[in-house]
């Protein structure tokens, strides 16, 4: 196949986000807030650093929520407009994509994160594609998707990012089987969703951004289950391993697991004091929190 660039970017948000019940009950978790942003935001922020300009949500019932959000709300700007709040116009066109640059399609049942990919078929193509799974946020200097960019401009094949995991909890991961490895990038010979850590093969896990060849839809097509009776998008990529590159990149950057209570709390601490306007007084209130713990 000859190099395609990634202009194309799939972001799974049927999931029903059982561990953040009640606040998930009418509200998508893709909507929970970091800082001031929702987690869909800093997802499509991130890919758009990348270089991409098409998006494809894969959405399920209760999740219109999300597609307002990339909508103009024109009575909101308006009345900003007339109040001369200009600051808060300016947050909401920093939104604004480009028309027609985001699509949704309709996962009617949550079978799994491989068939919320194969969901989305039609957008992807023969197009290399990227997924972000917005309830993984990572804080880097370089965004995580661009340096998975540049790793796929460089190997030409599929690259995922990968986290050393405690060996302890492979069975919580999907986790790689490894070749040749030079510290960055890291030959990818296998792959094994939630192994017991007695058969796990590394402790090298992938974390919720992939760059991926459109090869691994033929292999979604025939719907087999994995683990949790789930189509696992794991399974289907580790078919591809060997008819074309696959690697794990160790990126730049510490990853933050949302779709979890305390990853979401470490989240909102790690990002607020990343922001100037905030972080001396996110400093002063641990401050006052650790020394009545201590
Ligand atoms: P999770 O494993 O975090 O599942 O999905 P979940 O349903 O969102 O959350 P919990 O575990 O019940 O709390 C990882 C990603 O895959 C998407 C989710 O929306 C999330 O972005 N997903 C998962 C789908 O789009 N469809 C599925 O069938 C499963």
């Amino acid at each position: 196949m000859s190099f395609k660039p990634l202009r194309k970017a799939v972001l799974p948000v049927a999931g029903l986000g059982t561990r953040f019940l009640p606040a998930t009950k009418s509200m998508p978790k893709e909507m929970l807030t970091v800082v001031d942003r929702p987690l869909i935001q800093y997802a499509v922020d991130e890919a758009r650093a990348a270089g991409i300009e098409q998006f494809c949500m894969v959405t399920g019932r209760g999740k219109t929520a999300l597609i307002d959000h990339f909508d103009v709300s024109y009575e909101l700007e308006a009345t900003l407009k007339a109040r001369s709040k200009l600051e808060a116009l300016e947050a909401l066109e920093a939104l604004r994509l480009q028309p027609g640059a985001i699509t949704t399609v309709r996962q009617q049942e949550p079978l799994g994160l491989g068939h919320a990919i194969w969901c989305a078929r039609t957008f992807i193509g023969d197009d290399p594609f990227a997924i972000l799974l917005p309830d993984d946020l990572v804080l880097s200097k370089t965004p995580c998707m661009q340096q998975l960019a540049d790793a796929y401009k460089e190997t030409e094949g599929s690259v995922v990012a990968v986290v050393e995991v405690p060996p302890d909890q492979t069975n919580k991961y999907g986790i790689l089987k490894t070749g040749s490895d030079d510290g960055r990038l890291v030959e990818v010979t296998g792959l094994v969703e939630k192994p017991k850590p007695a058969d796990a093969p590394s402790n090298l896990s992938i974390i919720g951004r992939y760059v991926l060849l459109p090869e691994v839809l033929g292999y979604l097509t025939k719907m087999e289950r994995g683990a949790g009776n789930e189509v696992q998008l794991t399974d289907a990529m580790a078919k591809m391993i060997g008819h074309s590159p696959f690697h794990g990149l160790r990126f730049e950057g510490e990853r933050f697991d949302c779709g979890d209570k305390i990853g979401f709390l470490e989240a909102q601490i790690a990002f607020s004091l990343e922001r100037p306007d905030l972080a001396d007084d996110v400093r002063a209130f641990l401050k006052k929190y650790i020394s009545e713990i201590a």
